[in-house]
């Protein structure tokens, strides 16, 4: 996914719970003047500068935008502007022991809205995450545990057509896809890390595409593997994408409106927690 515009574009259903969490957690976190905030994947910076920044208590020190994509964070610093705001590169699954901008600065919140599920090595992660936070600081962070993108990836990526594009699929499968339990599964990731778990929870969320071409549009903006085929088969490999929702049953024909919509069913970590 690096199509910035695309992606500010078709991204509802994420800014939608980016802006739920927020609402409920932002005001049982502990501020205090001058307070570094990260942003960890902040894609092309519109959660970060559009419902994070005004959310937070006005004394705030700083806020940066970071993310793995050299095109997002162009992207980010060239639309949104702000004397406290800026935005970095970071890889968040490398190892930062370095002296990378973002790791000598130390942060007291961080926050990062649907990039975890890009990590298959969440315990490479979360423990970054740690050394990124100051004693003291606090951690929220929201992610797909289980979506049936998931399993049209895993389809298609057996399919010969598609199979020489997507043969590393299984990076880009939320670690929890499987699993009988993520809420458990990664607040054992974060107490064994060192962190205080606050909350952490897995919960069931729904979402709804009025026509399949929004759906297509979403399912565009975050898929991985579409920068790797060639520009003139995007549109057979996003027809088969919408075939296999079918088949999942999350693309249904509207009998009354006689029209395709897309309604599904997915489940979201949300997790806060403290260094201590
Ligand atoms: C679905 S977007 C979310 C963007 C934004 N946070 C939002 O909620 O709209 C996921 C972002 O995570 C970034 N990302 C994926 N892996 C990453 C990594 N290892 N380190 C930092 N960012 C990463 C991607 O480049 C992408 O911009």
């Amino acid at each position: 996914m690096h199509d910035a515009e695309l992606y500010t574009a078709s991204h509802e259903l994420q800014k939608r719970d980016a802006v739920q969490v927020l609402t409920e957690y932002l005001n049982s976190m502990s501020w205090k003047p001058g307070d570094r905030v990260l942003d960890l994947g902040c894609g092309p910076g519109t959660v970060t500068s559009q419902e994070l920044m005004p959310r937070l208590p006005a004394n705030f020190g700083i806020l940066v935008g970071a993310d793995v994509s050299p095109v997002m964070v162009q992207h980010a610093t060239n639309r949104y502007t702000h004397p406290k705001l800026r935005f970095a590169q970071f890889d968040l699954s490398k190892d930062i022991r370095g002296t990378s901008e973002i790791s000598a600065l130390g942060f007291d919140k961080i926050f990062s809205f649907y990039c975890l599920h890009w990590i298959p090595d969440q315990r490479k992660a979360v423990s970054n995450i740690y050394r990124l936070l100051r004693t003291g600081g606090e951690i929220l962070l929201v992610f797909l545990a289980k979506c049936p993108i998931f399993e049209v990836y895993s389809a298609l990526c057996q399919k010969p057509e598609w199979r020489i594009y997507m043969t590393d699929a299984h990076r880009f499968i939320s670690p929890y896809q499987q699993s009988t339990d993520p809420g458990e599964e990664f607040s054992k990731v974060l107490l064994d890390t060192g962190f205080e778990v606050v909350d952490c929870e897995c919960r069931e969320s729904k979402y709804s595409y009025n026509t399949v071409a929004c759906l297509k549009e979403s399912m565009k903006a975050v898929n991985p593997f579409l920068e790797r085929i060639p520009t003139e088969l995007h549109e057979e490999y996003l027809a088969d994408c919408l075939m296999e929702a079918e088949k999942q049953k999350f693309v249904e024909t509207n009998n009354n409106i006689e029209q395709k919509v897309s309604s599904f069913s997915y489940e979201i970590i949300v997790a806060h927690a403290r260094k201590i």
